[in-house]
This record gives structure tokens, C-alpha cells and sequence, in this order.
């Protein structure tokens, strides 16, 4: 079957798609969703139907884009890439749908930022692959009944909260992407060492996975700036003591936070005593959009123990101060 990517240029950058997995095999980590998506797909292309509509949620970075890939891939299927944000009208929607091919897969990325009026849309097209459009003008105006061919919806999402509960229940398969850990981040170091055949040893791929917050986006572009440290220096291979060098040039602290953590922080710390305090209050005093700091910056802190999340605020935890190297008046 002939296979087309139509990328839209604000998901997937060049310099991103090289280093992307085409498979399952060479997917890293995520292993039991891995194991079920394998076995779902497995059985959908056994009864020659499409695949179940699937919601991937979780921190950005962490793999959605590239696992929604490699379900087309694995399903051998077309895949359409679009995003929530950049379907404004109904018939926008309505034109990728009507042009969806038997056992296509279309990616909505961002899928809560859909429109409510856009999103009624999907939902007979989930679950009865069709779409209702009315034309003509007002008086002369009539709904019509556009059918479908089976498809499967891939909908990804940082922010599964904010997604309606109708769009939710539609997909029959729904998983959370899980941050990785510092042996799966070490085996994906390792393949971008290869694919940009550039030995490296091995306490630095240990090194940078222990600084990359658990998500291979940010130790594939460490990887390249301590690549550039590496071309800079005229150095053969990647060693420890570069690395080092790099990752502290970058403020790139040992667990991996930067100066955005670090303003976070210490905002909390010296302004609020170490919390309670709202996240609105946080983002005004340290000059940070406060969805930015939700959904990018407080899951890994939360996921480490820096912080924690009360009734009544964001809360600086010990192990923090302890981290930070500050004492607790
Ligand atoms: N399991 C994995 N194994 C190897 N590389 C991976 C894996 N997951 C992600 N990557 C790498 O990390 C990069 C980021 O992944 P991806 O774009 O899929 O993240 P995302 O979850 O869609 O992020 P966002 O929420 O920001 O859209 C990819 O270019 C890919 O190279
Ligand atoms: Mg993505």
C-alpha cells in the first residue's frame, strides 16, 4: 500500500523526524502500552478493520507524535497529521474526513483545543463514520448524511483534564505516556549517538539520560548541543568530561532542571516561603505563562518529589531544599 505523511510543518520539525522510531521494536520504553497497542493492532488487521480511536496523553516530549506514527506504520496505513488549534471551521474538519481513505489514521495533536462546534463533528464520525452538513441558506437549508470510511482518530493531548467527557468516551483505547527512566533514556542516547555515528562513552550517555527530565525529547536536543561542544573541540568521540562541560555551559543542573525550574523554585522558596501558594501568584512573580509552567515545568517536579500539589497551593518540598542546597528557616 502506498504511504503518505502529510506533515504539518508546527508538529514535527526535520531535524525531530530523523530521529524518530518507525516500530514498535525500536519504540523505547512505554512497554506496556507498547505490549496492548501491539496486540490491538494485531487483531484489528486480523478481522481486516480499522483500528480502535486511541487518546494518548501525558507531558510533551514524551513520545505521542511518534507513537501515533508507528500505529499508522505497524497498521500500514496513511496517516494525516493536523492539530486542534488549526481546525477552525466545521468544514475544515469536514473536508480531512470526507477525504480519509478505508483504514486511514488522522492525528488530531493538541486534541483539547478543539472548538465544541468543531468537535460535534467527531463525534458521529467516531462512532458511526459519518458526518452530518447542512446546506443551502436558511429557508432552503436541509442536513445532509456524508458516510465515512473506517478510520482510526489518534488524539494526542497534554492536557487530558480539559478534554469534554463525550470526545473522551469515544476512544476505546485511552493511555497515558509515562515518564522514561534513566535505562530507557541511556538506550534512546545511544541510538542517537548512532544514528549520528558518533561514539560515545558510556558513563556520558548515563550522564545525559540523568539530566534529561525523563523525556527523550530533551536528551536528543542535549545530544546536540553536546554535539556541537564536540564538533567545536574537534573531539572523535563523545566523552564524560565534555559532556560535563556542555551540560554545565547549557545550566543543565545534575537532575536535570533548568532555569525555569530554578526560578520556580526559588520563587516559591523566597517570595512564599516555600508555599502554600497558587499558580497564578508563582507565574505573576517570576514572569512565566502559568499553563507553561502546569504542564511543562510542574509534572516532572511533582514526578521527582520537588513539589507537591495541596487544597491550598504549590508546596516546595525537603527534598528540594534539600537539593538547592538551602535550609528551611
Ligand atoms: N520511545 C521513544 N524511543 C526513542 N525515541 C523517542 C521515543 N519517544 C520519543 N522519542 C524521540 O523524542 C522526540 C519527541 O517525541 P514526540 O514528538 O513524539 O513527543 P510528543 O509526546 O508528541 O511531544 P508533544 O507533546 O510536545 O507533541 C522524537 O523526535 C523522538 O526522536
Ligand atoms: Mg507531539
Amino acid at each position: 500500500m502506498e504511504r503518505s505523511n502529510e506533515l504539518d510543518a508546527s508538529v514535527v520539525t526535520e531535524d525531530e523526524s530523523s530521529l524518530r522510531p518507525a516500530s514498535f521494536d525500536e519504540y523505547v520504553g512505554q512497554s506496556d502500552l507498547k505490549k496492548n497497542l501491539a496486540i490491538f493492532v494485531q487483531a484489528a488487521k486480523i478481522r481486516d478493520e480499522a483500528l480502535d480511536h486511541v487518546l494518548l496523553y501525558g507531558p510533551p516530549g514524551l513520545g505521542k507524535t511518534t507513537m501515533s506514527m508507528i500505529i499508522a506504520n505497524e497498521m500500514g496505513s496513511n496517516i494525516k497529521i493536523t492539530t486542534g488549534p488549526s481546525i477552525e471551521k466545521t468544514g475544515d474538519l469536514v473536508a480531512i474526513l470526507t477525504s480519509l481513505q478505508p483504514g486511514d489514521v488522522l492525528f488530531i495533536d493538541e486534541i483539547h483545543r478543539l472548538s465544541k462546534v468543531v468537535e460535534e463533528i467527531l463525534y458521529p464520525a467516531m462512532e458511526d463514520f459519518c458526518v452530518d452538513v447542512v446546506i443551502g441558506k436558511e429557508a432552503t437549508s436541509r442536513s445532509i448524511r456524508i458516510d465515512l470510511p473506517p478510520f482510526t482518530l489518534v488524539g494526542a493531548t497534554t492536557r487530558a483534564g480539559d478534554l469534554s467527557s463525550p470526545l473522551r468516551d469515544r476512544f476505546g483505547i485511552i493511555s497515558k505516556l509515562q515518564y522514561y527512566n534513566e535505562e530507557e533514556l541511556v538506550k534512546i542516547v545511544g541510538r542517537t549517538s548512532r544514528v549520528y555515528d558518533l561514539q560515545m562513552e558510556e558513563q556520558a550517555q548515563h550522564e545525559l539520560a540523568k539530566r534529561s527530565r525523563g523525556t527523550p525529547r530533551i536528551a536528543n536536543r542535549l545530544f546536540r548541543r553536546v554535539r556541537d561542544f564536540v564538533t567545536f573541540y574537534n573531539d572523535s568521540a563523545i566523552t564524560y568530561q565534555r559532556t560535563l562541560q556542555a551540560l554545565e555551559s547549557l545550566k543543565v543542573d545534575s537532575r536535570g532542571l533548568d532555569d525555569v525550574d530554578h526560578k520556580y523554585l526559588y520563587g516559591i522558596i523566597e517570595r512564599f516561603q516555600g508555599g502554600p501558594v497558587g499558580l497564578e501568584a508563582i507565574a505573576a512573580s517570576i514572569g512565566e505563562e502559568a499553563t507553561t509552567l502546569e504542564d511543562v515545568y510542574e509534572p516532572y517536579l511533582l514526578q521527582i518529589g520537588f513539589i507537591k500539589r495541596t487544597p491550598r497551593g504549590r508546596v516546595v518540598t525537603d527534598e528540594a531544599y534539600h537539593h538547592l542546597k538551602i535550609s528551611r528557616e
